[in-house]
């Protein structure tokens, strides 16, 4: 069995083709970056329609394969913007009907989750996933992926975003960040803000820019903002794994290849003679491929989706899923 998976649910457009063993035979990838400010969802939906059709070519090209060889069209139902969701969506419909093949809408953040539990060693991990919009620990249990704790306000990436803004480091700025907080040293007072087990990220993000407009070098306003939203991302997940026992950590998501955070979650999981397990870029961050493999397993276990239910869900919760494939 061929699935085609197209993933955009926010600043990626991106689509896959993955076999039933989870071999992925393509996975093309496009991203919008905006010309000044942070993405704006019209645009961004304009983009991916621009691009959508010429990236399912190369996919198929990349793929060694025919379009009539396809068996199977996934798609990212949500959660994310609407305009991308509604684009891609679009896409997928046109071409599950013109290929005469079955249609499943997926779930982005459990896409995460499945692509990195075949690409990796891992079998049952609490996923760390954090990136622009979503930033959540999940993990399986009574028969779902449960969030056991999230951010309360922006994805972690997100802040990240605004605070390269605010002080001028440009759009798409984690990896700025990173770089710059290799240089700083001088741990700067942030709120540190694990409510239960959920996270908050804006007043991090109000009081760094503060400390950059009382003079602070960017170095250290970026070190000690790593420091502080990734300490709080570790404790959450190490708390998750230790009150549902389970001895593996998976990170998923853009934020995850960032080496301070890896370092940090592979230190908590050592000491816990836990493993973590990091797959590759380009299945880490949004793509087409974990939405293939997902639509896979899901149609797999007899899932079927009429055309009339792939209506997209800006709010899709990751346990809303009923998990019939494990
Ligand atoms: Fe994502």
């Amino acid at each position: 069995m061929y699935c085609l998976g197209i993933e955009g649910t926010a600043h990626t457009v991106g689509v896959g083709i993955v076999d039933q063993d989870g071999n992925v035979l393509a996975n093309e990838i496009e991203m919008y970056r905006p010309v000044e400010g942070g993405i704006h969802p019209r645009e961004a939906a304009n983009h991916h329609a621009e691009r959508l059709v010429p990236l399912v070519h190369l996919a198929v090209d990349h793929s060694g394969l025919s379009f009539k060889d396809i068996d199977l069209v996934c798609f990212s139902k949500g959660p994310g913007l609407g305009p991308c969701l509604r684009t891609v969506a679009t896409g997928a419909r046109a071409l599950s009907l013109s290929l005469g093949v079955p249609i499943v809408g997926v779930n982005h953040c459990i896409s995460h989750l499945e692509i990195g539990r075949i690409k990796t060693m891992a079998q049952d991990p609490v996923l760390l996933y954090a990136s622009g919009g979503n930033t959540q620990v999940i993990a399986f249990a009574n028969g779902r992926y449960r969030i056991f704790g999230e951010t309360l306000d922006i994805g972690i990436g997100n802040m990240l975003d605004k605070l390269g803004r605010e002080i001028g480091l440009g759009y798409y700025a984690g990896p700025k960040i990173e770089k710059a907080a290799a240089q700083g040293s001088k741990l700067l007072d942030l709120p540190y803000s694990v409510k239960g087990m959920d996270m908050a990220f804006s007043g991090i993000l109000t009081a760094a820019v503060a400390h950059r407009n009382r003079g602070e070098r960017v170095e250290d306003v970026c070190y000690s903002v790593q420091e502080t939203c990734f300490a709080m991302l570790t404790e959450v997940t190490e708390r998750a794994m230790a009150h549902i026992e389970k001895e593996e950590v998976l990170l998923g998501g853009g934020v995850v290849q960032n080496k301070r955070l890896q370092k940090m979650v592979h230190e908590m999981a050592e000491a816990r003679g836990a493993r973590m397990y990091v797959p590759d870029r380009t299945l880490c961050m949004d793509n087409g491929a974990m939405i293939a493999w997902t639509g896979i397993v899901m149609h797999q276990s007899g899932i079927r989706h009429s055309l009339a239910s792939t209506v997209v869900d800006q709010r899709f919760r990751t346990d809303q899923v009923d998990v019939t494939w494990r």
